[in-house]
């Protein structure tokens, strides 16, 4: 048979144990952020009919167009690998009838998930997000209170520089007449567009505002902004989110050119970044075009998110208004690590169990049990058999006391006590053990 060499798939990854102290803290604090705004968790299946998706957030979109991982069952359904957590919460809100509880809705998930993408830094195939949605309130103060909770979490998690980025896309009644201002201007410089955006201009417009060549850059500095061509309920609704922005303090900045990659918002739309990670990545540069410098900057967002008022009726459910946000986790621990933000050590063991002999060790088994019943961090060795060897690991942990049973102990019903510090030992009766290593731990 050929030998294979098993690794995880391209563009996918193992989280490993020097990582799972960072998702905890991630998730710890995701989870007291949001019972104190009074989130409640939700979870989704890893798959959801492919429709979903291809609805949800639009067939000309990159998610939908090139990323999905889709599959056929046997049973014939067609189904995708959720490329992203607000359409699935969007299904369990409607398939639930959460229409009927008191509004708004606020609902909070952490979880994988999977988009096809040419790998690189920061992009991931298999990636873990966090995300925040509220629905069921029309007020710009969710817009503000979405952007609060996030920013909340880094900043709990220590990050210091963080920049919020908004802007509002319009609605269903001025966004097509800004579409079509957008089209005639592109239309006249389409011959200097990218591949991808020549065929954006017929398929999805405003997404070439969001296109990172440097050639579609130059144009769109030139283009039209949609900020200056919302109706009046959007232009009031934007202000009104930037109020409260400016009233909590958040340190925001307008980006006209922002447009999220996903077709389902209206109006408000921001992302979140660290402003460290501009020296942290290197990989992405673009040319100010006042200053005529290379400037570099990186569109990794740790967060991204908005307003989504259309949505649930889209995708069957009543009228009900949505805003939410979500947050890539593996670009909050890398930037974590590079900012070297540390973490609490988990608790170190305090006693080292020390067995000779085949009964010394059936005993040690037990008792290693009674330790962890009276919530004393023990550590073991039961696979050696010499002391010295035992010691030299009892040593390496840094524990403060040892316990030394050997056939003699075994047989009288006792322990040896040693005191790390010091090289002292005592011997105590077995049953008394966790009563005499308390006092020890006490008095130290
Ligand atoms: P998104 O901007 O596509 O929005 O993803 C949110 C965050 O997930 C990004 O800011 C980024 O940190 C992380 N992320 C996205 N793709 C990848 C990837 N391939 N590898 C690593 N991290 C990634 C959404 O998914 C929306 N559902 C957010 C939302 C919730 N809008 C309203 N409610």
């Amino acid at each position: 048979m050929k030998k294979i060499k098993f690794q995880t798939p391209t563009g996918m990854h193992d989280v490993l144990p020097a990582d799972q102290r960072y998702f905890k803290k991630i998730y710890d604090t995701a989870e007291s952020i949001a019972n104190f705004y009074g989130f409640e968790k939700i979870d989704t299946p890893i798959v959801e009919m492919a429709e979903l998706f291809s609805r949800g957030i639009g067939l000309t979109t990159d998610i939908v167009e090139k990323e999905m991982y889709v599959l056929k069952t046997k049973g014939g359904d067609i189904l995708a690998l959720r490329p992203e957590g607000t359409a699935p919460v969007v299904r369990a809100f409607i398939e639930h009838g959460m229409h009927s509880l008191p509004q708004p809705v606020k609902l909070w998930y952490f979880g994988p998930y999977f988009r096809h993408e040419k790998p690189q830094a920061d992009r991931y195939r298999q990636f873990w997000q966090f995300g925040f949605e509220i629905f069921g309130e029309k007020s710009p103060a969710v817009e503000a209170q979405i952007i609060q909770v996030f920013y909340d979490i880094l900043t709990e998690l220590k990050f210091k520089d963080l920049v919020i980025e908004v802007n509002s896309i319009g609605d269903n009644q001025c966004r097509p007449y800004y579409k079509k201002l957008l089209v005639n201007y592109l239309r006249s410089r389409e011959s200097s567009l990218c591949t991808d955006c020549r065929r954006r201009i017929k398929m999805n417009p405003l997404r070439i505002l969001d296109c990172k060549e440097e050639k579609c850059q130059r144009i769109k500095a030139q283009a039209p902004q949609i900020i200056d061509h919302l109706c009046e309920e959007c232009h009031n609704h934007f202000k009104e989110v930037l109020e409260f922005l400016d009233e909590m303090g958040l340190p925001y900045r307008l980006n006209p050119y922002l447009v999220r990659g996903l077709d389902y918002y209206t109006r408000t739309v921001f992302e979140i970044f660290s402003s460290e990670e501009i020296e942290v990545s290197k990989d992405d540069s673009v040319k100010n075009e006042e200053t005529n410098e290379e400037e570099k900057i990186t569109r990794n967002a740790l967060v991204g998110g908005g307003r989504y008022d259309v949505l649930v009726k889209l995708l069957g459910g009543k009228d009900i208004p949505g805003c939410g946000g979500g947050a890539g986790i593996e670009r909050i621990v890398k930037m974590m690590k590079a900012k070297d933000i540390r973490l609490p050590q988990p608790s170190k063991p305090v006693i080292f169990l020390a067995q000779i002999g085949a009964s010394a060790k059936r005993k040690s088994l037990k008792f290693f049990e009674e330790f962890r019943k009276a919530k004393i961090g023990t550590a073991e060795s039961f696979s050696k058999d010499s002391l010295k060897t035992q010691l030299r690991i009892a040593d390496k942990i840094g524990v403060q006391y040892t316990l030394i049973i050997g056939q003699k102990e075994t047989l009288e019903g006792t322990v040896i006590i040693r005191d790390m510090k010091i090289g002292k030992q005592e011997t105590v009766k077995a049953e008394k053990m966790i009563e005499e290593v308390k006092k020890r731990l006490k008095n130290d």
